[in-house]
């Protein structure tokens, strides 16, 4: 199956087409195109995402990827080679949403030609660890998806809206151990760079400058890690780590910023860890899946790799350039949802739940 997929969530533009196979058993994915347009730049002097702004970038972006995708003004024929074509309708800015849901729309005729799908992000976050690597301009499929070597599998996604711990039994089930109380993994790397004076996002900034800091140099609270109880035994919260660095950074003026990046990263990624690898001991977890823009984080990456193969179990994470956002997630979550016969409205909705 073909599919021609579009995510304008946030505040990147993707357009890719991406041919899958396999079905919910072995689901395969070769990524013929993908294109991001990535809006850092102008977002970058408001500290955050201006929803607005997002959406009149998207307009903008849209028919220029689209052409350089498909190479020619025709939109309606070229796209109608693809069989599916999947677009991301939540969660997310509702008034970025819906540029792709309209521009998805004008590509479709009046009998629904090509298929239009709805697409959850999250659940492109949660299935990119299928995409494969783009080798020289060649991608091949990503062999790893056995069911039988992978469930049940906990999946953590961690990205700048979201943190959420899954346990699956297969590509099409799962449920929600935990999530978040109160601000994301990739929120507070956000809010923390900010009090750091680092530009936004703050993820890569800080992983950046704790390159060169000590992990141990202050005491940071690890918060709810120690949690055993059977309400928040998989919850997370960050907010009292981000406060716990507003006061740091308030009684030592004369403080190390490498240092604290480098505290602060460590105290996030012990919580991550701590608590995905409780979770797949006690689930008996074949595989841990590690998504979200925060994956890309190389500590976070190695940690959770070490400590599944302590308890033996398989990890995976998605290959370099797909743990951000991206279409060709999309085109993954599209198919999965197809194949699962799970219909998502056609319409933006900001809290879409997975
Ligand atoms: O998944 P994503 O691209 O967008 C959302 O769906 O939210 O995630 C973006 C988030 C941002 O908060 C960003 O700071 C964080 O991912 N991020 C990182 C790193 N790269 C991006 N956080 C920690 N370390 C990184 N290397
Ligand atoms: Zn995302």
């Amino acid at each position: 199956m073909r599919i021609c997929a579009i995510e304008t969530s946030c505040d990147e533009t993707g357009i890719a087409i991406v041919e899958a196979s396999g079905g919910l058993q072995n689901p395969k994915f070769k990524i013929l195109k993908s294109l991001v347009a990535s809006q850092i730049k102008i977002h970058r002097p408001f500290g955050g995402v201006v929803p607005n702004l997002a959406k009149r970038e998207h307009l903008k972006n849209l028919p220029i990827l689209y052409r350089k995708i498909f190479g020619v003004k025709g939109k309606k024929s070229k796209a109608k080679s693809c069989d599916l074509i999947a677009v991301t309708v939540g969660p997310g800015l509702e008034p970025a949403l819906w540029t792709g849901i309209n521009f998805a729309k004008t590509l479709t005729d009046a009998e629904r030609t090509p298929l239009l799908v709805g697409a959850n992000h999250l659940e492109g976050h949660l299935y990119s660890f299928l995409l494969p690597q783009k080798k020289k301009g060649i991608s091949k499929c990503r062999n790893i998806a056995m069911s039988k070597c992978l469930f049940p599998a906990i999946a953590l996604i961690v990205s700048g809206g979201h943190t959420i711990l899954l346990e699956m039994d297969s590509f099409a089930k799962w449920k929600r151990l935990g999530e978040t109380r109160d601000d994301a993994a990739g929120e507070a790397f956000d809010k923390v760079a900010r009090l750091l004076e680092l530009p936004y996002p703050g993820g890569p900034e800080i992983e950046k400058i704790a390159r060169n800091g000590n992990p141990n140099a202050i005491r940071l609270p690890r918060p709810m890690m120690n949690d055993a109880s059977p309400d928040g035994e998989y919850d997370f919260s960050f907010s009292g780590l981000k406060t716990a660095v507003l006061y740091y950074l308030r009684d030592n003026k004369n403080n190390n910023k490498a240092d604290v990046a480098a505290s602060f990263q460590q105290a996030a990624v012990d919580v991550l860890a701590a608590k995905t690898i409780r979770a797949a001991k006690k689930f008996g977890a074949r595989s841990v899946l590690l998504s979200g823009g925060v994956a890309a984080n190389k500590l976070l990456r190695r940690t959770l790799k070490k400590e599944s193969g302590k308890i033996g179990c398989l990890f995976f994470v998605p290959c370099f350039g797909y743990n951000q956002d991206n279409a060709a997630m999309i085109a993954a979550a599209g198919y999965m949802a197809h194949c699962r016969k799970k219909k998502y409205k056609l319409a933006a909705k900001g809290n879409l739940d997975i």
